[in-house]
């Protein structure tokens, strides 16, 4: 299998509603995501030729500061390097653009995404409370790029 990360484009929107959708919140339409996919900045897919099996969502936050707003890989294809392709591809791009620093936001029960932004430099700087709606703290991670 050949994946290819590639930058988002309109014609992925309703793949990456389906794999959002899959991966947070199976029930309902994810409105988060129409508005990442609106606002984002820089989107990456990771393309296997005849569908997109993963997404990376990334934001400005302002001239030094990037952001990770949402990641996920469609469930069969996990566990075989394509989140941490989007993820670097996701990293690099955020550098190029002169960013200090990325952070992100990951449930405290969400392990394999811990280890994942850890893997890459990631440290958990603090806890928030009830960050998410049905009440679970995050952990606020970053990632300092001047000290690469
Ligand atoms: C988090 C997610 C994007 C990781 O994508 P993936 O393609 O499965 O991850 P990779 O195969 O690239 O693995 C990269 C690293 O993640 C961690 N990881 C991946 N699967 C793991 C597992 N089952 N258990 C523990 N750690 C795991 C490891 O550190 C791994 O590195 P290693 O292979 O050297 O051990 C994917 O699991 C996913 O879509 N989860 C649901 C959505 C989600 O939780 N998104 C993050 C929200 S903050």
């Amino acid at each position: 299998m050949q994946v290819i990360i590639r930058e988002y484009s309109t014609k992925d929107f309703k793949e990456v509603l389906e794999i959002d959708r899959e991966a947070f919140n199976p029930r309902n339409p994810s409105f988060d995501m129409y508005v990442y996919l609106t606002y984002g900045n820089d989107i990456f897919v990771a393309d296997i030729g005849n569908k997109i099996v993963g997404y990376v969502v990334t934001m400005d936050l302002d001239q030094i500061r990037g952001k990770i707003v949402s990641i996920a890989v469609r469930k069969e294809f996990r566990g075989s390097g394509i989140g941490e392709y989007l993820m670097k591809r996701a990293i690099e791009r955020l550098k190029e653009k002169g960013k200090k620093e990325i952070s992100l936001e990951v449930r405290v029960s969400n392990n394999v995404a811990q280890n994942l932004y850890e893997k890459l430099g990631f440290k958990i700087v603090e806890t928030i409370p009830n960050y998410y709606s049905d009440g679970e703290d995050a952990y606020y991670m970053v990632l300092s790029l001047s000290e690469q």
